[in-house]
């Protein structure tokens, strides 16, 4: 592609590259060269053929930086390198549908843009199903998890994919094609879900996963409507068959490390990604690595609130849950943020420490109260969350996806 369109730059991590010369190799239009320093692509001769990601075993290929128009890094800039810019959006994206890419770039604009992985986390794959390849997927199981007198039919679909690797990692998002045409008659476009079940699958051992998905039945302005991918999804029936893509998302991940805390906030289907780390953690609770978790869910109800059975059966010492319902008759409403105000000293306490890590998902509304909450919890202590915010960022503390 001539560089005058180019907006994105194909460019290799060297903080990650172990120069192994496999991308060179692989290249087949010789875009990919070296020095004795670091590995560099030719943004004049790449055309996005995306054939050096998959050999890459570190996925210091995997690097997709939006640039001024017109203007790629030159090889120059990138044989100085270390690592890639600072200033370079974090999101590793190579090959990322552009309807993925606006859908993602929504969902962490809320507190300035996405946030690296945490320094632990496992290093995940992604784009390696398109919507010209995609994977197709068999229901295994369709369970209702609200209450049968809730108003949202939230539910827990169960997807197989046949022995067909997979790999998906905790906070990471499918993206699903739903079959058909929209009124223009053009095929519909991708929606996101987030996995809910941890990295070895919802049944371990099998190549599976889990999602949670609320059927939308009214739109955001509250009149009523079809959404079509979630009542495509709600409706599935076991052995029907799914065109799933991805794996997508690279930055909101778990950390692995021993020691290292979780404080996780949520509300409704948000709770896909918690309940994902939180089962991770519970797979491993023999292995007494450390490290806390704290739990905030916002529900309209118990019986609105998606697994909330087994989340009471963990143990107290396992997870600090605190539940937020906003309509029970005779009871204040209550909202997530207000629990993490109640909760201020320990909250206060994860924010202070380096290995508590946070995450926030579920409705875009809540972004705002969540944040004057910790500004509240801040100020009450003595500290400054203007100050602290961008410190968290920084460490990759602080992860935010909200739709
Ligand atoms: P559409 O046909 O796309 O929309 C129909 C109408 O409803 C439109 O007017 C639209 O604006 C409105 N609308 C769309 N979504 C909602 C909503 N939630 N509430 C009210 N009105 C709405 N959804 C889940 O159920 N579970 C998940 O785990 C999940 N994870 C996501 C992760 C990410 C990163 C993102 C970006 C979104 C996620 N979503 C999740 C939302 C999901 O991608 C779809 O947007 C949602 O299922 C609605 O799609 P639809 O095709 O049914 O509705
Ligand atoms: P509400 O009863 O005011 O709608 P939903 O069931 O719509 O998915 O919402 C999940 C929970 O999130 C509900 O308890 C809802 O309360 C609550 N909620 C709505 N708006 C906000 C907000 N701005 N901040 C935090 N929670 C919110």
């Amino acid at each position: 592609m001539s560089t005058a369109e180019l907006v994105k730059q194909h460019l290799i991590d060297p903080g990650i590259c172990i120069r192994c010369n496999t991308c060179e190799e692989t290249c087949p239009v010789k875009a990919i060269t070296h020095d004795s320093r670091n590995y560099v692509v030719k943004a004049e001769v790449c055309n996005d053929c995306r054939a050096c990601v998959p050999p890459c075993p570190t996925g210091a290929i995997d690097n997709w930086f939006p640039i001024a128009p017109g203007k790629p890094y030159t090889l120059e800039e990138q044989y100085a390198w270390d690592e890639l810019p600072a200033a370079a959006p974090v999101a590793t994206a190579v090959g990322e549908p552009d309807d993925v890419a606006r859908l993602t770039s929504a969902a962490t604009a809320g507190q300035g843009g996405p946030v690296a992985a945490p320094w632990s986390a496992e290093k995940p794959a992604v784009n390696l199903y398109n919507e010209r390849g995609p994977i197709t997927a068999t229901v295994s199981g369709n369970f209702r998890l609200t209450g049968e007198g809730a108003s949202a039919d939230i539910r827990h679909i169960v997807l197989d994919f046949g022995g067909v690797h997979f790999p998906l990692l905790e906070g990471q998002n499918i993206g699903i094609v739903p079959p058909g045409t929209d009124a223009q008659g053009r095929p519909h476009h991708v929606r996101l879900y987030s996995v809910a079940s941890p990295r070895d699958g919802e049944r371990p051992g099998y190549h599976n996963c889990a999602l949670t998905v609320k059927r939308v039945t009214e739109d955001h302005e509250k009149k009523p409507v079809k959404g079509v991918c979630s009542n495509y999804l709600c409706d599935l029936k076991k052995g029907d068959k799914v065109q799933v893509i991805g794996p997508f998302g690279a930055n909101f991940l778990m950390p692995n490390h021993p020691g290292s805390s979780l404080m996780m906030i949520c509300t409704g289907t948000g709770s896909a990604p918690m309940r994902a780390m939180t089962e991770r953690r519970r797979r491993r609770i023999d292995l007494k690595e450390g490290g806390s978790l704290m739990l905030f869910f916002g529900a309209r109800a118990p019986d609105e609130l998606p697994y909330f059975g087994p989340l009471m059966k963990l143990p107290k010492e396992f997870i600090d849950i605190n539940f937020a319902f906003s309509r029970v008759p005779g009871q204040p409403k209550q909202y997530v943020q207000d629990r993490i105000r109640e909760r201020h000293d320990d909250v206060w306490r994860r924010l202070n420490d380096a290995d508590c890590y946070i995450y926030l998902c579920g409705l875009k509304g809540m972004e705002k109260g969540v944040d004057e909450a910790f500004r509240d919890v801040c100020r009450r202590h003595g500290g400054d969350w203007d100050k602290l915010l961008p410190q968290l960022r920084e460490k990759s503390r602080y992860h935010v996806e909200t739709y």
